[in-house]
Protein backbone atom coordinates (compact mmCIF):
# COMPACT_ATOMS: atom_id res chain seq x y z
CA UNK A 1 0.00 0.00 0.00
CA UNK A 2 1.25 3.78 -0.77
CA UNK A 3 1.69 5.40 2.36
CA UNK A 4 -1.09 7.89 3.24
CA UNK A 5 -0.38 11.23 4.29
CA UNK A 6 -2.11 13.47 7.45
CA UNK A 7 -1.11 17.27 7.83
CA UNK A 8 -2.66 18.24 11.68
CA UNK A 9 -4.75 20.96 11.88
CA UNK A 10 -3.83 21.92 15.01
CA UNK A 11 -0.98 23.76 13.29
CA UNK A 12 -3.11 25.54 11.05
CA UNK A 13 -3.93 29.09 11.40
CA UNK A 14 -7.15 29.23 12.69
CA UNK A 15 -7.95 32.75 11.87
CA UNK A 16 -7.50 31.73 8.26
CA UNK A 17 -9.10 27.96 8.67
CA UNK A 18 -10.83 27.71 5.35
CA UNK A 19 -7.46 28.85 3.26
CA UNK A 20 -5.37 26.31 5.27
CA UNK A 21 -8.37 23.55 4.63
CA UNK A 22 -8.57 24.74 1.18
CA UNK A 23 -4.63 24.02 0.62
CA UNK A 24 -5.46 20.64 2.11
CA UNK A 25 -8.15 19.83 -0.42
CA UNK A 26 -6.09 20.72 -2.99
CA UNK A 27 -2.77 19.07 -2.08
CA UNK A 28 -1.75 14.86 -2.29
CA UNK A 29 -2.88 14.81 1.29
CA UNK A 30 -4.51 11.91 2.01
CA UNK A 31 -6.46 12.75 5.24
CA UNK A 32 -7.35 15.74 7.36
CA UNK A 33 -5.70 14.97 11.07
CA UNK A 34 -7.81 16.51 13.68
CA UNK A 35 -6.29 16.80 17.44
CA UNK A 36 -9.07 16.53 20.27
CA UNK A 37 -7.40 17.65 23.54
CA UNK A 38 -9.67 17.85 26.78
CA UNK A 39 -7.11 19.44 29.25
CA UNK A 40 -7.56 16.55 31.71
CA UNK A 41 -5.42 13.76 29.47
CA UNK A 42 -2.94 16.09 28.50
CA UNK A 43 -1.82 19.69 29.46
CA UNK A 44 -3.36 21.24 26.83
CA UNK A 45 -7.20 22.16 24.88
CA UNK A 46 -7.13 22.00 21.48
CA UNK A 47 -10.19 22.28 20.04
CA UNK A 48 -13.96 20.75 20.30
CA UNK A 49 -17.48 20.25 18.13
CA UNK A 50 -18.30 24.14 16.74
CA UNK A 51 -14.91 24.36 15.22
CA UNK A 52 -14.24 20.28 14.19
CA UNK A 53 -17.80 21.18 12.14
CA UNK A 54 -16.26 24.16 10.68
CA UNK A 55 -13.67 22.30 9.02
CA UNK A 56 -16.02 19.37 7.94
CA UNK A 57 -18.04 21.54 6.31
CA UNK A 58 -15.11 22.46 3.70
CA UNK A 59 -12.92 19.68 4.42
CA UNK A 60 -12.69 17.36 0.86
CA UNK A 61 -11.10 14.34 2.24
CA UNK A 62 -11.43 12.23 5.65
CA UNK A 63 -11.21 13.26 8.56
CA UNK A 64 -9.00 11.48 10.90
CA UNK A 65 -10.14 12.38 14.63
CA UNK A 66 -7.36 11.75 17.39
CA UNK A 67 -9.40 11.98 20.96
CA UNK A 68 -6.82 12.83 23.14
CA UNK A 69 -9.39 12.86 25.77
CA UNK A 70 -10.56 10.78 29.16
CA UNK A 71 -13.57 8.59 28.61
CA UNK A 72 -13.64 9.11 25.00
CA UNK A 73 -16.91 6.57 24.86
CA UNK A 74 -19.13 9.84 25.78
CA UNK A 75 -18.65 11.12 22.69
CA UNK A 76 -17.70 8.74 20.06
CA UNK A 77 -21.42 8.61 18.36
CA UNK A 78 -21.19 12.87 18.64
CA UNK A 79 -17.49 12.66 16.88
CA UNK A 80 -19.47 10.18 13.97
CA UNK A 81 -22.06 12.52 13.73
CA UNK A 82 -19.58 15.24 13.00
CA UNK A 83 -17.85 13.55 10.01
CA UNK A 84 -15.29 11.43 11.65
CA UNK A 85 -13.90 8.52 8.84
CA UNK A 86 -11.51 7.47 11.82
CA UNK A 87 -11.51 7.70 15.14
CA UNK A 88 -8.38 6.67 17.24
CA UNK A 89 -8.78 6.37 21.00
CA UNK A 90 -5.70 6.68 23.50
CA UNK A 91 -5.13 2.82 25.09
CA UNK A 92 -3.83 4.85 28.10
CA UNK A 93 -7.80 6.63 28.09
CA UNK A 94 -9.88 3.24 28.22
CA UNK A 95 -10.36 0.86 30.77
CA UNK A 96 -12.10 -1.12 28.24
CA UNK A 97 -10.74 -0.94 25.08
CA UNK A 98 -12.21 -4.07 23.46
CA UNK A 99 -15.77 -2.29 23.56
CA UNK A 100 -14.59 1.18 23.23
CA UNK A 101 -12.67 -0.25 19.77
CA UNK A 102 -16.25 -2.58 18.78
CA UNK A 103 -17.93 1.03 19.28
CA UNK A 104 -16.32 2.59 16.99
CA UNK A 105 -16.06 0.36 14.77
CA UNK A 106 -20.17 0.01 14.90
CA UNK A 107 -20.49 3.40 13.78
CA UNK A 108 -18.53 2.90 10.45
CA UNK A 109 -16.13 4.62 11.20
CA UNK A 110 -11.94 3.06 11.11
CA UNK A 111 -10.88 1.86 14.54
CA UNK A 112 -7.67 3.21 15.86
CA UNK A 113 -5.90 2.94 18.96
CA UNK A 114 -2.75 5.42 19.81
CA UNK A 115 -0.06 4.60 22.28
CA UNK A 116 2.11 7.37 24.58
CA UNK A 117 5.70 6.91 23.75
CA UNK A 118 6.42 5.07 26.82
CA UNK A 119 3.95 2.39 26.50
CA UNK A 120 4.98 -0.75 24.86
CA UNK A 121 3.14 -2.49 21.39
CA UNK A 122 3.19 -5.23 23.55
CA UNK A 123 0.08 -3.98 25.27
CA UNK A 124 -2.00 -4.55 22.02
CA UNK A 125 -1.06 -7.93 21.73
CA UNK A 126 -4.77 -9.21 22.84
CA UNK A 127 -6.85 -6.97 20.47
CA UNK A 128 -4.46 -6.13 17.35
CA UNK A 129 -6.93 -8.53 15.20
CA UNK A 130 -9.60 -6.12 16.16
CA UNK A 131 -8.74 -2.63 15.59
CA UNK A 132 -8.10 -1.49 12.30
CA UNK A 133 -4.88 1.25 12.94
CA UNK A 134 -2.78 1.64 15.75
CA UNK A 135 -1.14 5.43 16.35
CA UNK A 136 2.46 5.41 17.83
CA UNK A 137 2.98 8.89 19.50
CA UNK A 138 6.66 9.72 18.04
CA UNK A 139 6.39 12.89 20.99
CA UNK A 140 4.47 13.35 24.34
CA UNK A 141 0.75 14.55 23.01
CA UNK A 142 -0.48 17.82 24.19
CA UNK A 143 1.04 20.12 21.25
CA UNK A 144 2.68 20.46 17.73
CA UNK A 145 6.57 20.99 16.88
CA UNK A 146 7.74 19.04 19.60
CA UNK A 147 11.19 16.41 19.11
CA UNK A 148 10.76 13.40 17.19
CA UNK A 149 11.65 10.44 19.77
CA UNK A 150 13.81 7.85 18.06
CA UNK A 151 12.41 5.07 19.96
CA UNK A 152 9.58 4.93 17.72
CA UNK A 153 11.40 3.21 14.87
CA UNK A 154 11.67 0.11 17.01
CA UNK A 155 8.10 0.30 18.37
CA UNK A 156 7.05 0.31 14.83
CA UNK A 157 9.44 -3.10 13.89
CA UNK A 158 7.52 -4.54 17.11
CA UNK A 159 4.45 -3.63 16.13
CA UNK A 160 5.10 -5.06 12.43
CA UNK A 161 6.30 -8.32 13.61
CA UNK A 162 3.15 -8.69 15.68
CA UNK A 163 0.92 -8.19 13.30
CA UNK A 164 2.42 -10.13 10.47
CA UNK A 165 -0.18 -13.05 9.95
CA UNK A 166 -2.85 -11.68 12.29
CA UNK A 167 -3.34 -7.79 10.90
CA UNK A 168 -1.76 -7.71 7.62
CA UNK A 169 -3.31 -4.62 6.54
CA UNK A 170 -3.02 -2.82 9.73
CA UNK A 171 -2.23 0.82 9.62
CA UNK A 172 0.73 1.72 11.22
CA UNK A 173 0.39 5.85 12.08
CA UNK A 174 3.11 7.81 13.35
CA UNK A 175 2.44 11.41 14.96
CA UNK A 176 4.81 14.07 16.16
CA UNK A 177 7.64 15.70 14.99
CA UNK A 178 7.62 13.97 11.33
CA UNK A 179 9.40 15.94 8.13
CA UNK A 180 11.68 14.56 5.82
CA UNK A 181 14.47 13.96 7.50
CA UNK A 182 12.39 10.86 9.20
CA UNK A 183 9.70 10.04 6.66
CA UNK A 184 12.03 7.48 4.64
CA UNK A 185 13.52 5.51 7.70
CA UNK A 186 9.46 5.60 8.96
CA UNK A 187 7.94 3.92 5.95
CA UNK A 188 11.38 1.70 6.28
CA UNK A 189 10.39 0.54 9.24
CA UNK A 190 6.76 -0.20 8.33
CA UNK A 191 4.69 2.61 8.63
CA UNK A 192 2.15 3.18 6.44
CA UNK A 193 0.56 7.13 7.89
CA UNK A 194 2.39 9.53 8.42
CA UNK A 195 0.82 12.95 10.20
CA UNK A 196 2.88 16.35 9.89
CA UNK A 197 1.59 19.21 11.45
CA UNK A 198 4.13 22.42 11.81
CA UNK A 199 6.67 20.95 9.20
CA UNK A 200 3.52 21.07 7.08
CA UNK A 201 2.41 24.58 7.93
CA UNK A 202 5.41 26.22 8.99
CA UNK A 203 6.35 25.86 5.30
CA UNK A 204 7.09 28.40 2.34
CA UNK A 205 5.00 26.29 0.43
CA UNK A 206 2.65 23.45 2.53
CA UNK A 207 1.54 21.78 -0.80
CA UNK A 208 4.93 21.36 -2.05
CA UNK A 209 6.01 19.66 1.77
CA UNK A 210 2.94 17.65 1.41
CA UNK A 211 3.89 16.16 -2.32
CA UNK A 212 7.81 15.58 -0.87
CA UNK A 213 6.37 13.67 1.72
CA UNK A 214 4.04 11.54 -0.39
CA UNK A 215 6.61 10.95 -2.64
CA UNK A 216 9.45 9.73 0.31
CA UNK A 217 9.93 6.09 -1.00
CA UNK A 218 11.03 3.75 1.54
CA UNK A 219 14.02 2.11 0.60
CA UNK A 220 14.23 -1.26 -1.85
CA UNK A 221 15.65 -3.66 0.57
CA UNK A 222 18.00 -6.21 -0.93
CA UNK A 223 17.29 -9.63 -0.39
C1 LIG B 1 0.30 16.09 19.35
C2 LIG B 1 -0.67 15.85 18.23
C3 LIG B 1 -0.05 15.87 16.88
C4 LIG B 1 0.55 17.18 16.47
C5 LIG B 1 1.64 16.91 15.47
O1 LIG B 1 -0.31 15.84 20.55
O2 LIG B 1 -1.28 14.59 18.40
O3 LIG B 1 -0.98 15.44 15.90
O4 LIG B 1 -0.40 18.06 15.92
O5 LIG B 1 2.28 18.09 15.18
P1 LIG B 1 3.81 18.15 14.71
O6 LIG B 1 3.88 17.47 13.40
O7 LIG B 1 4.07 19.62 14.65
O8 LIG B 1 4.65 17.45 15.76
ZN1 LIG C 1 -2.50 13.74 16.67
Amino acid sequence: MNHLIAPSVLAADFANLKHDIEMVNASEADWFHIDIMDGVFVPNISFGFPVLDAIAKYASKPLDVHLMIVDPDRYLEQFKKAGAATITVHYEACTHLHRTIQAIKSLGCIAGVALNPHTPVSVLDDIIEDVDMVLLMSVNPGFGAQKFIPNTYRKIRTLKTMAAGRNNGLLIEIDGGVNLSNSTELLNAGANVLVAGNFVFTAENPGQVISQLKSTQGQTLQA
